[in-house]
């Protein structure tokens, strides 16, 4: 009966569309303000915010200081929680889950200033942010990727006695052994030597897997954005690819628009 099988080959080929388009990850940031009192009264910080994050790209948020761009993370990974607006993942709201949840989603998130654990060590910080034990093969893996020897590190305790640089790049490895669908990282290069930048560079360029999200002020992360958020004062005030805003930044200080 050739009529039916190649009916159950259309519905076959059909349905792997419909599953190829319904897996692919999408974060949503609708009219999202975020505001603080202070004796002085309201502080707005971030000003009806409207992005779309779509699967396997980088987007890179860059801003003065003070622009609100880790106030933009936080509110993601729920760490501060919203004035008013939506997040939208993948369809479903969860502007209103706390960080575990979110966590469990898949959104992760890498501070700009890492924190330490007492009494935890390099590799029960890997194996907590991926829920699995590694083995020595593979945690070499992940903190090769951030430019650390695993034999050197896995013992080492998470405390101050790392240099400001060691645990920036723990915290950038604990976010890739988590692998989450939308990975966060609030200025990564900061306190990274030069040698490692070029490494990180790449790394970011080779992260291809979910959303990947970068503040950051170096132009050459910039270079390799597929989309350039600029933020200033709370609001979105430019959007687009490398092509159409890197000339609009300011060369000494990316993240702020020419005044020319
Ligand atoms: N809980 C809070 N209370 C008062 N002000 C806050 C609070 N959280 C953030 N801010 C202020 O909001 C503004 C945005 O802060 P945020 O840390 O998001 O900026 P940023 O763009 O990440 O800056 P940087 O480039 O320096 O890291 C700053 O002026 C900051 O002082
Ligand atoms: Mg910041």
């Amino acid at each position: 009966m050739p009529f039916v099988k190649q009916f159950f080959n259309v519905k076959k080929f059909i349905d792997l569309i419909v599953k190829k388009n319904y897996n692919k990850n999408m974060l949503e940031i609708k009219n999202l303000s975020y505001s603080v009192e202070e004796n002085s009264g309201r502080k707005d910080i971030l000003k009806d915010i409207n992005l779309t994050f779509e699967d396997n790209k980088l987007y890179v948020i860059t801003g003065h200081n003070g622009s609100g761009k880790s106030s933009l993370l936080k509110l993601v990974m729920g760490i501060m929680q919203k004035s008013s607006g939506q997040i939208i993942l993948d369809g479903e709201d969860i502007s209103n889950l706390g960080i575990t949840q979110r966590a469990q989603k898949g959104i992760c998130y890498a501070f700009q200033q890492p924190v330490t654990f007492k009494g935890l060590k390099v590799k029960d910080l890997l194996d907590i942010a991926a829920g699995q034990s590694h083995n020595l093969a593979q945690m070499c893996d992940i903190l090769s990727k951030v430019g650390l020897c695993a034999k050197d590190y896995i013992d080492r305790f998470l405390d101050d006695k790392l240099s400001g640089g060691e645990l920036k790049r723990i915290e950038l490895a604990q976010a890739l052994a988590r692998e989450g669908k939308i990975n966060m990282f609030d200025e990564p290069e900061a306190g990274i030597d030069l040698w490692s930048f070029e490494n990180l560079t790449s790394l970011f360029d080779n992260l291809k897997k979910g959303i990947t999200i970068v503040v950051s002020h170096q132009k050459r992360i910039l270079e390799i954005a597929d989309e350039i958020i600029l933020l200033s004062d709370g609001r979105v005030v430019g959007q687009g690819s490398g092509k159409k805003m890197l000339p609009l930044l300011d060369d000494k200080s990316c993240g702020r628009l020419r005044r020319d």
